[in-house]
């Protein structure tokens, strides 16, 4: 059984530096791209396969990043497992499987209560970013997000490195569905 992995308390402290999470950040890219271009920032992600976590957490310490980690963790739990409540400024959750068969649409990620825990991760300010390649996802989630969320303009100045799945989707030709919304509770 692997050592658990702790983020490191000081990451939560006042006056520490921001903190963005990537929710299934699968293999790290947008993570360590994110890390390493921005090191005033601390990068958490968040993924349910652990062999991902591994890979992500090799990555890590081969690049000797200092504001970077991985952890396992699955759907709305993990929020409340991994972050105190305000803690967090940016939430990243980029193409979540779209489970298209309606019959499988209750293992989708993004939920009410998955949204619920957001919030309560989010500090005053936060702001949950989410890409999909699925309409049909994007729209429910839209429907979600109707009650107490702001949206935001999708630019906010700051250059992000693209996702794995966003490459090949742009690779394909394809437009990602993306929208930033703020909780109207962390105004
Ligand atoms: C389709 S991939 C997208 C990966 C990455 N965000 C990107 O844009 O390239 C979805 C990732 O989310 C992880 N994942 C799926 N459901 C999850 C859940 N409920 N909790 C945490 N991670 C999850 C998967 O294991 C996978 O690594």
């Amino acid at each position: 059984m692997p050592e658990e992995i702790l983020v490191p308390p000081a990451w939560f402290e006042p006056g520490a530096p921001p903190i963005e999470v990537d929710f299934g950040c699968h293999r790290g890219t947008f993570l360590l791209g994110m890390a390493e271009k921005y090191p005033g920032i601390n990068f958490l992600g968040i993924e349910k396969q652990s062999a991902r976590v591994e890979k992500c957490l090799g990555k890590i310490r081969r690049q000797g990043l200092g504001n970077a980690l991985a952890v396992q963790g699955e759907g709305a739990a993990a929020l409340v497992r991994w972050l105190p409540e305000r803690s967090v400024s940016i939430v990243h959750v980029s193409f979540p499987d779209p489970w298209p068969k309606r019959r499988h649409a209750s293992r989708r990620l993004v939920t009410r209560g998955f949204l619920e825990g957001i919030e309560r991760a989010l500090c005053p300010g936060g702001v949950l970013r989410l890409m999909t390649d699925d309409a049909s996802y994007f729209s429910d989630m839209k429907a979600l997000l109707r009650q107490g969320w702001a949206e935001l303009p999708w630019e906010d100045g700051v250059e992000r490195p693209v996702t794995a799945f966003e490459k090949t989707f742009l690779e394909r030709g394809r437009r990602p569905c993306r929208c930033a919304v703020r909780p109207l509770s962390r105004r």
